[in-house]
């Protein structure tokens, strides 16, 4: 098995986005999940200062653990696309995943209270790629000590190809409050 580390979405999402039906801000709706998914024995959901739901810690984390594993369907670009966005009124909302040039999985289709992990400028923890036979799985890891309670967050590393305008950084807007917060979920261009 090789294990690679990585930021979640590569694959330019923008030309699926609609324009949004409303300029309000609210959390889009999050398919039902079993409450015994909706948390494992480090993490579970809970209201977020960042954004809408999110994910905290239950117990003490050290640097290095794996927390959860990135879990939902697996399904290819085009019926990402098709599937985009899950909810109409929040255009630039989304659950994906984006594992490489194949493959996103759907963490709002079949996924658990992993697809709840709001992104940071400034994260906590990392996404692990680990490469197994026939497909490559998600793994969140501490990136240092978490204390009980802290939100867990990564960098999304989303990138678009088109040029970063104000009004799309905008769309992206992050709100992550750390002292280094770009303002923009997007990566910088490279
Ligand atoms: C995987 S969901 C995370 C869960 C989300 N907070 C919720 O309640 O549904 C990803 C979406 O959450 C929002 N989000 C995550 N991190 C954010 C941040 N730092 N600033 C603003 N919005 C964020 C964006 O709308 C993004 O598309
Ligand atoms: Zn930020």
């Amino acid at each position: 098995m090789k294990s690679t580390k990585t930021s979640p979405a590569k694959k330019p999402i923008k030309k699926a986005l609609a324009k949004p039906v409303s300029k309000k801000t609210r959390v889009a709706p999050a398919k039902k999940t079993a409450p015994s998914k909706m948390r494992n024995r480090k993490a579970t959901v809970r209201n977020s200062a960042i954004h809408g739901r999110g994910v905290v810690a239950r117990v003490p984390i050290k640097a290095g653990e794996r927390i959860c594993e990135y879990i939902g369907e697996r399904i290819g670009w085009p019926e990402a696309l098709r599937r985009h966005p899950h909810d109409p009124e929040q255009p630039f909302h989304t659950f994906y995943f984006s594992v490489d040039d194949d493959t996103v999985i759907d963490g709002n289709v079949g996924g658990d209270f992993s697809r709840f992990m709001n992104h940071s400028c400034e994260p906590n923890c990392e996404a692990e790629l680990v490469e197994g036979k026939g497909d490559t799985r998600i793994f969140i890891l501490a990136l240092r000590d978490i204390e009980e309670g802290q939100e867990l967050v990564y960098n999304y590393g989303l990138s678009l190809d088109e040029r970063y305008t104000p009004t799309l950084k905008k769309q992206f807007a992050c709100y992550c409050g750390s002292p280094s917060c770009l303002g923009t979920m997007l990566a910088p261009k490279r």
